[in-house]
């Protein structure tokens, strides 16, 4: 029960031992009385301080990533995207799959699934990134054959990606690899600067337009069975 309790982040052995001397942890309708009593997480039924207790191992959450948050779990000066989450997530170990700039906005998946995670964000599979952006300067036609083509990001050959402009200074880059400050050190070969950059979509995934930024969601069955075919 208390390994259940604390992969669930319901409560540590520590807080199940007090909740169980408590009485406000039953299982089928029956008071607990022992922390170590066996259960079955997929028969029996579970109520904690009259909450079910559902387990699972995994979780998968859509995060709109607002300005200012690093994308890791612990940092010492500013704060992470993790601290947007409920507690009790945090507590399932979840931590966000891939990195997004400090200033860099959107599309944010975070997940405790090592596996997945792992296989999306590994250079062979090629995994779709595709970002809204604003740059200081207009981007000419030249400017988006070469970025398109690839350029050389301090001693790295970026591979092809595609561009579209929306405006003279803005426009949407779809890129397949994730290279650290991809974009706004493929800018600077043009000589220009990104001003905004937001995540829009993550392989399959797309950025769910009722996310204001800081708000987040568990994913659908049919979005988590989509990535895991990503
Ligand atoms: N490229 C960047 O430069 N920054 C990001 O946050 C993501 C891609």
């Amino acid at each position: 029960m208390d390994k259940l309790l604390s992969e669930c982040g319901i409560a540590s052995r520590k807080e199940s031992a007090k909740a169980v001397r408590a009485g406000i942890v039953s299982v089928n309708s029956v008071i607990a009385k022992r922390t170590d009593m066996q259960v079955d997480p997929e028969k029996d039924i579970i109520l904690y301080d009259s909450r079910r207790v559902v387990w699972r191992e995994f979780v998968y959450l859509m995060l709109n990533k607002p300005d200012g948050y690093v994308s890791a779990t612990e940092d010492t000066r500013d704060p992470v995207v993790t601290e947007l989450l409920p507690e009790e997530y945090r507590k399932m170990g979840v931590f966000p799959c891939g990195r997004l700039d400090k200033h860099t906005l959107g599309l944010m998946l975070l997940t405790n699934d090592g596996q997945l995670s792992h296989r999306l964000l590994s250079p062979r599979r090629h995994v779709t990134k595709s970002y809204a952006f604003c740059v200081k300067f207009p981007l000419s036609d030249a400017d988006v054959a070469q970025l398109e083509a690839g350029v050389d990001i301090g001693g790295y050959m970026t591979k092809p990606c595609t561009l579209a402009l929306t405006g003279e200074r803005e426009g949407v880059i779809s890129i397949t690899e994730g290279k650290y400050h991809q974009i706004k050190l493929m800018m600077e070969t043009v000589h220009n600067q990104i001003t905004y950059l937001e995540r829009r979509s993550f392989g399959p995934l797309v950025l769910d337009p009722d996310l204001d930024r800081g708000e987040w969601r568990e994913l659908s069955p049919e979005e988590i069975e989509a990535l895991r075919q990503a």
